[in-house]
Order: structure tokens, then C-alpha cells, then sequence
């Protein structure tokens, strides 16, 4: 028998509770062993859960529990969760999360503590959801030498930018409705600023390139200041705004990594990723593109792939899975500033002042712009060389195009 203890019975820990009894008769032949829910920890009450015996309010009966082999830890944050899984980890469970923010912050020493200690620390849903993009960066994509993954990694805003354009809902309107679903973080600012993304971003280049990279050392901008005219003449080029997580792997073992919105072309199969779908496209020297495509957030998406993490250990226990990479340092990201593309400008401005900065610049339209706004898509340049020309003039959005 494997026993299982859920940390969280919030939306992704109720999920996993879920498919663990929904699919309890394929699991435990999967495994070829019973997998069985035998705690399940959270501040709040429950008494009408149909695990109500299960229910335990503090965590060191599951530490002290020698029958508790897997502790799954969806509280989220990177305090009392940090607590716990260290914890978990010491007292030799292993422990599989769906929380980025923690894998992000400290993934590093806790994959070195699972090991000391014999355990494993698994996430596949820390990225991508319910998107099996973890395990085939680690497996499938093993023969590769990586170069570049590319992501709408955030749920929550590619859902907030699709129900701007498709239903016309403002952008509060829209983020309530993901807050409804179960897909927004609990300070929704982590998704809608890019932090969220950019916590993924940074999981991804850690098991594509082998060191920790950091949340604070890669440039993070959000969708707060997209407005529907971006959209617009975006649209009208054939372009759509998208939050893009982005890692390259740079000479001397550097990174180049950041999370900002972009225009993405429309023959770009990123461009048709919408609602709560993430996407993420990886290079190798190898396969050459690849791209990973699915539900990004959501109560049973995401138990999906916390359960698959739960099955893989619970086959055997004492297996390493090698999900390791090496520590970070501070000089290990370089800039976005060193990647040349083409830029998306809104100003208010006329479009001879903008010629004048730009000779070559290709303009856009859309219905209903006021007097003086003008927009139009730059050359390929790099963004210090493009915010020089700009300076002086009433910028109004600046975006790169992917
Ligand atoms: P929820 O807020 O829905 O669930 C967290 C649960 O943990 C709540 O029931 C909360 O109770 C409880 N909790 C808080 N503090 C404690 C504590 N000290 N001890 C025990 N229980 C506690 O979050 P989600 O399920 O949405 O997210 C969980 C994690 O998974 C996060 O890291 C998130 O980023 C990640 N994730 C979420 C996805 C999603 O679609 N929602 C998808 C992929 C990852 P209370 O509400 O009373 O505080
Ligand atoms: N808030 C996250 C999102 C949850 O919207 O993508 C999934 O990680």
C-alpha cells in the first residue's frame, strides 16, 4: 500500500482527491499497488467532504506518520509550504507540488535535501498545468542540447486576452471570471504582472540549461497596460498579443531569460493558443522545434499531472528521478537588450515626426484611433536602440514582436 497526504484542499488539492478515487481502480493497477488517501491537511473545515475522515489540522501527525509515503503539497506560497516540504523531505516522503512560486524560489536546495535524503521532490504541475512538459524536457528531450523555450505560460491572462477580444468583457470582467474557474493565483497580481510566468520561466531554464536561474534576476513585465487598441492594430496586421515566458541559452553557459508581452504573427501556432491554453515551444539541436500545448490551469487539469507525478513514485519508491540542476549565481542571466526583433509602437505623435526616427517604419491602422495617436512596427532592432529614438516622444506602448 502507498499512502498519500494532500497539503491544501483547495482547487488543485481537491482535484487531486478527485482523480484519485474517480480513477483509483486504473491507478492502483498502473502502479501494481493501492494507492490509498490517508490525510488530508488544510486550515479550513470540511464537513460535508465525503474524505471527512481524513481531515487533519496539524501537520506533524502526517511528518510522523512512517505509513505517509507521498505528501503533495498544493497550499502554495513559498512560507508555511517551504515549512512542509522540507520538512516531508527530511522525515524521508517524497513529495510532489504543484506550486511554482516554491519550486522557483528554493527548487534547488529542496531537490538536493530530497536526495540526501533517498526521497524524491516531483512538479510537473508547476508548469503548464496539466501540460506534460517536465518529464519530456527531462526525458524525451534528453538526447538534445537545448537552445530556446518559448511559453504562454500563464492561464489566468492568455484567459483574460481572449475574453477581451472574443466577448468585448473588460479586463476586470474577464479576470473575476478566471478567479471564478479556479485559475487565478490568490493575489491575482502574480498573474496579471507576469510573476507567475515568471516563475515558470525560470523552472523551465533550470531543467533545460542545468543551473537555478532565479525569479528577481529575469525582467518580468504583465498585461495591466494592454489596452484594446494594441489589440486592435495588432489585429490588423495580423498579429495577437500574447504573455510570452522566453529562455535562450547564451554563450559561456549564460541565459538570456524574460517575460514580457509580445505580437505574435499570426502563421505562428502561438497565436492561436487561447481561453486557459498554455503552449510551449522548445528547440533542441536534435528535434529541432517542438511544442507542448494544453490546458494551463484548472482544478482537474492540473491534478492530472500532480497525480501522474504521484504514480510515477509511488511505482517505486526508491527510485531517483534525476530532476537535478546545479546552483545559480548572479551573473548567470544576461539582458533582453542583446536579442534584435521588430518593435510595436503606439505614440502620440505624427507619423512624418515618427518617420523622421524611423524611415522605414511600416504604419497600422485601426478604427476610432483619436487625433495624434499613431502605431506602427519598427525594423528588426535592439530595445536600447529603439527607446533611444523614442525618448522624448509620448510613448504609449512599446511591445517586442516574437
Ligand atoms: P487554493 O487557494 O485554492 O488552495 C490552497 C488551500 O490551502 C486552501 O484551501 C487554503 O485554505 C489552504 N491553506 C492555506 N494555508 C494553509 C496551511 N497553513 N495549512 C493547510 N492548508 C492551508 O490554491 P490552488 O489550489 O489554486 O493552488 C495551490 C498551488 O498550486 C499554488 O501554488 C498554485 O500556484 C498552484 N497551481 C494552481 C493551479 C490552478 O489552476 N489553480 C494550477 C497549477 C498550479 P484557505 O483558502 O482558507 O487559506
Ligand atoms: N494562476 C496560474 C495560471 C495557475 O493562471 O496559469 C496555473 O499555474
Amino acid at each position: 500500500m502507498v499512502n498519500v497526504a494532500i497539503l491544501g484542499f483547495g482547487t488543485v488539492g481537491s482535484g487531486v482527491a478527485e482523480v484519485l478515487t474517480t480513477n483509483g481502480g486504473l491507478i492502483d493497477q498502473r502502479v501494481a499497488d493501492l494507492v490509498r488517501l490517508k490525510y488530508i491537511l488544510d486550515v479550513r473545515d470540511f464537513p460535508d467532504s465525503p474524505y471527512k475522515d481524513c481531515f487533519v489540522k496539524d501537520f506533524s501527525i502526517i511528518e510522523n506518520d512512517p505509513q505517509v509515503d507521498i505528501v503533495v503539497e498544493t497550499i502554495g506560497g513559498a512560507t508555511v509550504a517551504l515549512d512542509f516540504t522540507t520538512r516531508a523531505l527530511k522525515a524521508g516522503k517524497s513529495v510532489v507540488s504543484s506550486n511554482k512560486e516554491l519550486v522557483a524560489t528554493h527548487g534547488y536546495d529542496l531537490l538536493q535535501l530530497a536526495r540526501a535524503n533517498g526521497v524524491n521532490y516531483l512538479f510537473e504541475a508547476s508548469v503548464g498545468g496539466g501540460i506534460p512538459i517536465l518529464r519530456p524536457l527531462i526525458s524525451c528531450l534528453a538526447a538534445n542540447e537545448l537552445s530556446q523555450v518559448t511559453g504562454i505560460l500563464n492561464g489566468t491572462t492568455n484567459y483574460i486576452l481572449t475574453r477581451m477580444i472574443k466577448a468585448g468583457l473588460t479586463f476586470d470582467q474577464a479576470l473575476k471570471e478566471a478567479q471564478a474557474n479556479g485559475y487565478a493565483e490568490r493575489d491575482p497580481s502574480a498573474d496579471v504582472d507576469g510573476h507567475d510566468a515568471c516563475r515558470k520561466i525560470c523552472i523551465l531554464a533550470a531543467l533545460s540549461f542545468g543551473q537555478h536561474v532565479y525569479p528577481d534576476q529575469v525582467p518580468t513585465q504583465g498585461i495591466r497596460d494592454i489596452t484594446l487598441a494594441d489589440v486592435a492594430y495588432a489585429d490588423s496586421c495580423g498579429y495577437k498579443i500574447k504573455l510570452l515566458g522566453r529562455c535562450l541559452r547564451q554563450p559561456e553557459g549564460k541565459v538570456c531569460a524574460f517575460v514580457a508581452p509580445h505580437l505574435v504573427p499570426g502563421d505562428n501556432p502561438l497565436s492561436d493558443v487561447e481561453d486557459v491554453f498554455n503552449a510551449i515551444a522548445v528547440t533542441g539541436n536534435a528535434i529541432g522545434d517542438v511544442m507542448f500545448y494544453g490546458r494551463g490551469a484548472g482544478k482537474l487539469p492540473t491534478a492530472s499531472a500532480v497525480v501522474a507525478d504521484i504514480i510515477d513514485i509511488a511505482k517505486d519508491l526508491k527510485k531517483d528521478r534525476r530532476n537535478q540542476w546545479g546552483p545559480g549565481s548572479p551573473d548567470l542571466v544576461v539582458s533582453s537588450d542583446i536579442l534584435s526583433s521588430r518593435w510595436y509602437v503606439r505614440v502620440n505623435a505624427s507619423l512624418a515626426d515618427a518617420r523622421a526616427l524611423f524611415s522605414d517604419l511600416q504604419p497600422l491602422a485601426r478604427g476610432g484611433a483619436p487625433a495624434g495617436e499613431i502605431a506602427f512596427l519598427t525594423r528588426e532592432m535592439h530595445e536600447p536602440e529603439v527607446r533611444q529614438r523614442l525618448a522624448g516622444l509620448d510613448v504609449q506602448s512599446l511591445l517586442r514582436v516574437l
